[in-house]
């Protein structure tokens, strides 16, 4: 009897913690499926190329972030619809779904949050505002029953919501690509030259490159997600640090903000501006490597032209300020960027018609 009770209740436990166990797993499953949700990434890519989102509709997100340069512009800092430039380097969106907190300085959470920033920045998209953004976005038939259909019902009007949605569901799709990089980890020997063979082992090695741009067993996301020093910041500050940082320290967060894209001074405090902690002067997020043969220029203000050349600045100032040794051949860094070059894929001319395609995706539903 008490036996028959115990295994009773033990057989409830059990079916309630599988049911537990379901309903968990399902929520993930259907949390992952929204996240690759095809039509709504297809919905977030034609907003994503559309001039009409910005004031006036001369640029879209693809502007700066071109598909045929991993997502960055080619440009030192990237003009904006007003035709004002900002202060920061337009960074590549491949793999961007990994990071946790997004822009060099991290000041957005979430690629939803991130959105509105370039959209109604008067400096890049210059939209006035939610409402703005809802009616250029309501005057095109086809997204108006795109949005009905996701929403599955014919009387949904679009929300500002619904477009940061659908612009983070793309992005998100902009996973990394396999690389000779990645051919060569998976164990493809010939997949590297010799070159970028010796260039990968000093990286990991001598010059200390993988602490901060990590390459570990299956993590060549080259990037750690965290914040460092940089030498680029350091220097464009320079003396103007200390009075400059105690003006910000009287100042909302949303005032300061508002200045980054603004005053390339402020711009080169980096995390500082954001969090007001001294440990954060000058720095920045570690970016990714991965595909940066095709991001040039370097850094947060674009400020180093060629790969070899943020190379060459690395290797000096990362070894100055960790202790490694700083003497190294032109051959040896001329290796290490080969190396990096090998985490970009060869292009083919496959993706050069995807590309072309994907700009030309919304004509067909545009103001008929
Ligand atoms: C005028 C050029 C311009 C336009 C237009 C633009 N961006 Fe950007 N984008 C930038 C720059 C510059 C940065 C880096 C700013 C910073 O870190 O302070 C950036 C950063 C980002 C980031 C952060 C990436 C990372 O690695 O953290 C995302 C995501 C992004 N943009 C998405 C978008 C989307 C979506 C749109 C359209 C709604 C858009 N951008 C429009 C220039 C632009
Ligand atoms: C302590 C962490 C750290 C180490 C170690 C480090 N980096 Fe970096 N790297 C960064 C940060 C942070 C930036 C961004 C600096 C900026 O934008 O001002 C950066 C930027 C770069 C860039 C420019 C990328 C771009 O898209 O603009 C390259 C190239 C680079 N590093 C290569 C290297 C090499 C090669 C090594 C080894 C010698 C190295 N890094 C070591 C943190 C690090």
């Amino acid at each position: 009897m008490i036996s028959g009770s115990i295994e009773n209740a033990s057989t409830v436990l059990a079916v309630a913690l599988k049911a537990c166990a379901i309903l968990m797993l399902s929520t993930r499953m259907a949390s992952a499926a929204d996240a690759m949700d095809p039509e709504q990434i297809m919905l977030g890519r034609e907003l994503f190329f559309d001039k009409n989102l910005s004031a006036d509709r001369s640029i879209a997100c693809s502007s700066c972030h071109m598909e045929s340069r991993a997502f960055s512009d080619g440009k030192r800092v990237s003009p904006g619809a007003s035709g004002h430039s900002g202060t920061r380097n337009a960074p590549s969106l491949r793999g961007v779904g990994a990071y946790r907190q997004l822009f060099w300085d991290g000041r957005a959470d979430t690629l939803e949050g991130q959105a509105v920033f370039p959209l109604y920045s008067p400096i890049e998209m210059g939209l006035s505002g939610e409402a703005e953004l809802l009616s250029r976005v309501r005057e095109n038939r086809g997204y108006v029953r795109e949005f009905q259909r996701l929403a599955g019902t014919e009387s949904a009007t679009p929300t500002a919501a619904f477009v940061v949605q659908a612009l983070a569901a793309y992005e998100r799709s902009l996973v990394p690509r396999t690389t000779p990089l990645d051919d060569y980890l998976a164990g493809n020997e010939v997949a590297l030259s010799p070159e970028a063979k010796s260039g990968l082992a000093l990286f990991r090695g001598r010059a200390g490159c993988s602490t901060c741009h990590r390459l570990d067993d299956g993590d060549a996301s080259l990037t750690d997600n965290q914040f460092h020093e940089s030498s680029v910041g350091v220097r464009a500050a320079g003396k103007r640090f200390p009075a400059l940082a105690l003006q910000l320290t009287r100042m909302s967060l949303k005032q300061r903000l508002d200045l980054i894209p603004r005053d390339s001074r402020v711009a080169a405090l980096g995390r500082f501006v954001v969090t007001l902690e001294p440990k954060d002067m000058a720095f920045f997020r570690t970016p990714s490597l991965r595909e940066a043969k095709l991001t040039a220029p370097y850094m947060h203000d674009g400020s180093i032209r060629s790969l070899q050349e943020a190379v060459d600045v690395e290797l000096y100032y990362r070894g100055l300020q960790q202790g490694y040794p700083v003497n190294f051949s032109l051959a040896e860094r001329r290796d290490i960027r080969l190396f990096i070059e090998s985490a970009t894929p060869a292009v083919s001319s496959n993706e050069r018609l995807t590309s072309q395609r994907s700009a030309t995706f919304i004509v067909s539903t545009r103001h008929e």
